[in-house]
């Protein structure tokens, strides 16, 4: 059943696509081998890339020779996963619904979805649902508060002093980013063989895409408050993140910006 954060959700992604191609993406892509190498994926392999987003993950693993298929509770994602990818099967489902039979795949992997559901216990249950008899899960999310990349333009908005509006409701998952926490949530599903582990990269930007990109791009809850705000806050806000973002500059003029993340795999 569709939780509040769930209907939440599906506005935070509405239309936001092309944005989050052009940006985010473009971090989250830096994860996608590791996630595939926990998940097994080789030539091959039939794989679920599940909150596919603009098929960051399914591009990989096509690359792998991989069977690829992809879902996204979001159409306009789910369209540029299947633009993305050629051949692409890429379906509009939202996660605990799984539009697959039993024991479809070898392997699922999840790039950053787990923490945009609203029942994680529960999309855990129906993706082991989908992989065949020791079939592998992998899942990556982020590790909350979140650092550099994550953190930038919320810094920037608590700096300028904008309140953090109440009727954005917190992720269900938040209490399990964090690697013990995340290792039970696993377990609890069924899953067998479970390690969570810390993966730390360097993003390098233009801080002016991050900023157009992510922030006025409105990805993610900071870039729903950013789009929320009259002229002269949002001045304060983008001067406020050009300060934060200084401190990650290199001598290109990009920023360096730090991520971190936690990959869990395991076994069905
Ligand atoms: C942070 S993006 C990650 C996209 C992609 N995996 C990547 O690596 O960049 C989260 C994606 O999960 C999708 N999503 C959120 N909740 C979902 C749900 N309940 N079921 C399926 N997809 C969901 C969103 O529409 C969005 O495309």
């Amino acid at each position: 059943m569709a939780t509040d954060f769930d209907v939440y959700e599906r506005e935070l992604w509405a239309g936001r696509a092309p944005a989050y191609e052009r940006g985010f993406a473009r971090l989250t892509d830096h994860i996608a081998g590791p996630l595939l190498d926990a998940a097994g994926v080789g030539a091959g392999t039939r794989v679920l890339d599940v909150g596919t987003g603009p098929g960051v993950v399914s591009a990989r693993a096509a690359g792998r020779g991989a069977e690829v298929s992809a879902m996204d509770a979001d159409p306009l994602m789910a369209e540029t996963a299947a633009r993305n990818v050629p051949g692409l099967d890429a379906r509009v489902a939202i996660l605990p619904d799984v539009p697959f039979a039993d024991g479809s795949f070898d392997a699922v992997a999840g790039n950053f979805v787990i923490n945009h559901v609203g029942d994680p216990g529960a999309a855990l249950t129906a993706l082991r649902r989908v992989l065949r008899p020791a079939g592998r899960l992998a899942l990556t999310c982020w590790v909350m508060p979140g650092v550099g990349a994550l953190a930038v333009v919320r810094d920037a908005l608590d700096e300028a002093g904008v309140p953090w509006p109440d009727d954005i409701p917190p992720a269900p998952f938040l209490e399990h980013g964090e690697r013990a926490a995340f290792g039970r949530l696993v377990a609890a599903a069924g899953y067998s063989a479970v390690e969570v582990e810390d993966v730390l990269w360097e993003h390098a930007v233009d801080p002016d895409e991050w900023w157009e990109t992510c922030a006025l791009g409105g990805v993610g809850s900071n870039g729903v408050v950013v789009g929320r705000q009259d002229e002269p806050t949002l001045a304060r806000v983008k001067a406020a993140y050009d300060g934060i973002v200084a401190r990650f500059v290199r001598p290109d003029g990009k920023v360096s910006l730090p991520a971190h993340a936690l990959l869990a795999r395991a076994t069905r």
